[in-house]
């Protein structure tokens, strides 16, 4: 079949998700259009400048770009597409529920009873009965030729396009089997297994994912925190528990917390949605708690070894809230910049690729374009993302520059011989 003789397929919000989103569909050979509220956005992108720092994208957005178009308007989408997806951003209120005001602005320009079906798919993630709601209000506000499915994505940032087109498992949410069936016909080339689930089933699994791998990332933390008390290494212990098939070696990383904008966002949600029907969730409690006192624990390294914190120098290596993103949305660096300038130190940061969007996020810290500026007169290093880059610190050159030689390792990232070897104090969390 050429490319031309498939229906087009809709993307509204493109922010992370839905660009990925929009740009893979079109690499599985849909046309697709891509729609977003923000004017300055889509005409960046039909010049082909790519408003996210996102591996493997531009090249993908440039390979596809014949099967891409570029709109603020939805009704292109309703014009063109039967099958289209929301992927706006949810966002925490300030009561930890997930705001759907952007899902809601959506709904509310949908076109009218027609007859022309149309499928919307809710790839953004929305409370577990979200989609219930909606669905119903299709059929009250007599738009009963739009029916409703959930397919939650499950893409990280920083290896999105790896993850979109290599799934582990495809989930669908339909009321009727039938239209979640036209959905998955979209993904009928992947390898992966496709789940066919009920609405809430589908929303839930999203949620679960989120709030478990968050919970591995806390328990391991803790770990780390008692493995400091005992004398235990975390990294040798994390590697003997994920030698065990049913753990996995996956995210047991102890380091200084998760951030982003999903595990922080949907834990707390999550939290929220069991709450607000009665239910305590006392573990997502206590997975929040510790992932807010682990930032803290590394502020005590650096008074362990340099006591008050005022008038210090503090470099912090990496910004980002993981390495391959420019994102800093609940990135770890930021709630410690800001306690570190709280306790009235001088903090510098680098960091490869989030250095111009870091003036907006934090203020008050001092930006460096390169490794030897950013430690130069500093008391201290506190490496806060893995970025290749610093697997390899010019550790020679940044002694000789650098105030202290000390260096708090945030994510275990270096080699603690190696570090040591140079002359440097080192600490990382839960190692020897
Ligand atoms: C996460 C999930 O992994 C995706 O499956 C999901 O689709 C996405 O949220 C979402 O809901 O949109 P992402 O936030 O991009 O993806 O990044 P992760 O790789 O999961 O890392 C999240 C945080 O956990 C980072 O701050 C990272 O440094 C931290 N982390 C991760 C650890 O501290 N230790 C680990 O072992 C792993």
């Amino acid at each position: 079949m050429s490319t031309s003789d498939k229906t087009s397929i809709g993307v509204i919000g493109i922010g992370y998700v839905g660009l990925v989103t929009g740009t893979c569909l079109a690499e599985l050979g849909n046309n697709v259009v891509c729609m977003d509220i923000d004017a300055e956005k889509i005409e960046a992108l039909r010049e082909g400048q790519i408003p996210i720092y996102e591996p493997e994208l531009p090249e993908l957005i440039l390979k596809n770009r014949d099967r891409m178009t570029f709109t603020t308007s939805l009704a292109d989408i309703f014009d063109r597409c039967e099958i289209f997806f929301i992927a706006v951003d949810t966002p925490p209120t300030f009561t930890g529920d997930a705001d759907l005001s952007r899902v809601f602005a959506v709904m509310s320009e949908l076109p009218g009873l027609s007859n022309k079906h149309h499928v919307l798919v809710m790839k953004s993630t929305v409370p577990v009965g979200t989609g219930l709601k909606i669905s119903s209000e299709l059929a009250r506000q007599e738009m009963a030729n739009i029916d409703y499915v959930s397919n939650p994505e499950f893409l990280r940032e920083g290896s999105a396009i790896h993850d979109f087109l290599n799934p582990d498992r495809i989930v669908i949410g339909s009321r009727d089997p039938g239209i979640g069936e036209k959905v998955a016909a979209l993904y009928r080339n992947m390898k992966a297994p496709i789940l066919k689930t009920n609405i809430p089933t589908a929303e839930m699994i999203k949620y679960a994912s989120n709030a478990f791998l968050a919970t591995k990332i806390s328990f391991i933390n803790e770990i780390a925190n008692v493995c400091e008390e005992v004398g235990a290494d975390v990294c040798v212990v994390a590697d003997g528990m994920g030698h065990d098939r049913r753990i996995g070696k996956h995210f047991l990383n102890a380091g200084i917390g998760f951030g982003g904008s999903c595990f922080p966002k949907d834990v707390t949600a999550l939290k929220q949605i069991a709450g607000n029907s009665g239910y305590h969730f006392q573990l997502l409690t206590a997975v929040i708690e510790v992932n807010e006192l682990q930032k803290r624990r590394v502020v005590n390294k650096l008074q362990k070894h340099l006591g008050t914190l005022a008038d210090k120098t503090i470099a912090l290596l990496g910004l980002a809230f993981k390495p391959n993103t420019s994102d800093l949305r609940e990135a770890s660096s930021i709630v410690l910049a800001s306690r570190l300038l709280g306790d009235g130190a001088l903090v510098k940061a680098y960091d490869p690729v989030a250095i111009p969007y870091a003036a907006k996020a934090v203020r008050g810290i001092l930006l460096c374009d390169n490794i030897l500026s950013v430690v130069k007169d500093s008391d201290a290093v506190v490496l806060v993302t893995e970025w290749d880059e610093f697997a390899d610190l010019p550790l020679e050159e940044m002694k000789k520059v650098m105030r202290r030689p000390l260096i708090i390792d945030g994510r275990n990232f270096l080699d603690p011989r190696k570090v040591r070897a140079a002359g440097f104090t080192y600490e990382g969390i839960g190692r020897v």
